[in-house]
């Protein structure tokens, strides 16, 4: 039997997947635990993630952890799921450094506790140098957010005379976005777990023209293999970028 990773063309991976881990909350409920238990075990499947996007020569993977909408659950679990955060990112840096991954995280950082926003920035110090893989954390984040920051950056160009109104390109803007600061570029590849069908404010300028691929596997149960068969699904797709398909095929 064919394994699925060798049914990937490597010469034509997707430069950045972003995914919307979603569902850690119904694995747990499905099993008579709490919702913060599958949480927790929504790390093995980061960690597998992470490994397979890695191996398979990917260079940006995004992570959607915590949304500005999520500030609005019960405290217990948004203290919970914090903990975790700072548990885990610094338990793994050491791997992360390993595997030669470079951490770096976007979001309204600022929001989170203390203690969280030190151990992540401490991480992404750590990481800093790598070069092999970019983990992009999305943190206290949400688009709209986002896009308000940028909104600002370029009002503000505009009262310092750096740029005239009726100037503003596409490019400007995306400019002043936090992934493009940070040298990201859009996802070719936006996966949702958990059969939910929306976007939940992520990226949604820069998924402008990603493939979208949704799977009904909860995160906590998220594999290498499931990893996989989203790219194999993806590299069967044609990507017109509004062209005609014998456009994009030259005979
Ligand atoms: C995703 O799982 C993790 C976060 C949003 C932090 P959920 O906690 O949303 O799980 P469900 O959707 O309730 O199952
Ligand atoms: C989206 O999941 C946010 C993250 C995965 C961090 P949610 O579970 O918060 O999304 P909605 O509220 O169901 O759309
Ligand atoms: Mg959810």
């Amino acid at each position: 039997m064919i394994d699925l990773k060798d049914k990937i063309d490597l010469n034509k991976l997707p430069q950045h997947i972003a995914i919307i881990m979603d569902g850690n909350g119904r694995w747990a409920k499905k099993r008579g635990k709490l919702r913060i238990f599958g949480h927790e075990s929504g790390v093995k499947a980061v960690r597998e993630t992470t490994e397979a996007a890695a191996e398979l020569g990917i260079k940006y993977i995004t992570l959607y952890a915590f949304s500005t909408e999520n500030w609005d659950r019960p405290k217990y679990e948004i203290d919970a799921l914090m903990q975790l955060l700072v548990n885990t990112i610094s338990k793994e840096t050491k791997t992360l450094n390993e595997n030669n991954i470079k951490l770096v995280a976007i979001g309204d950082l600022k929001s989170l506790p203390k203690d969280c926003y030190q151990n992540l920035n401490k991480s992404i110090e750590n990481t800093a140098n790598n070069t092999r893989m970019t983990l992009v954390l999305a943190l206290s984040y949400s688009s709209k957010w986002e896009i308000i920051e940028a909104v600002k950056n370029i009002a503000q160009k505009v009262q310092n005379n750096q740029i005239l109104p009726q100037n503003i390109t596409q490019n400007d803007f995306s400019d002043c976005l936090s992934t493009s600061l940070l040298g990201i570029p859009d996802p070719d590849l936006l996966i949702r777990t958990s059969d939910e069908y929306r976007i939940s404010n992520f990226l949604l300028w820069q998924i402008a023209y990603a493939e979208l691929y949704f799977t009904p596997t909860l995160w906590p149960d998220f594999r290498k293999e499931d990893l996989y068969e989203a790219i194999v699904n993806y590299q069967k797709r044609e990507r017109r970028f509004g062209k005609t398909s014998e456009q994009i095929k030259p005979i």
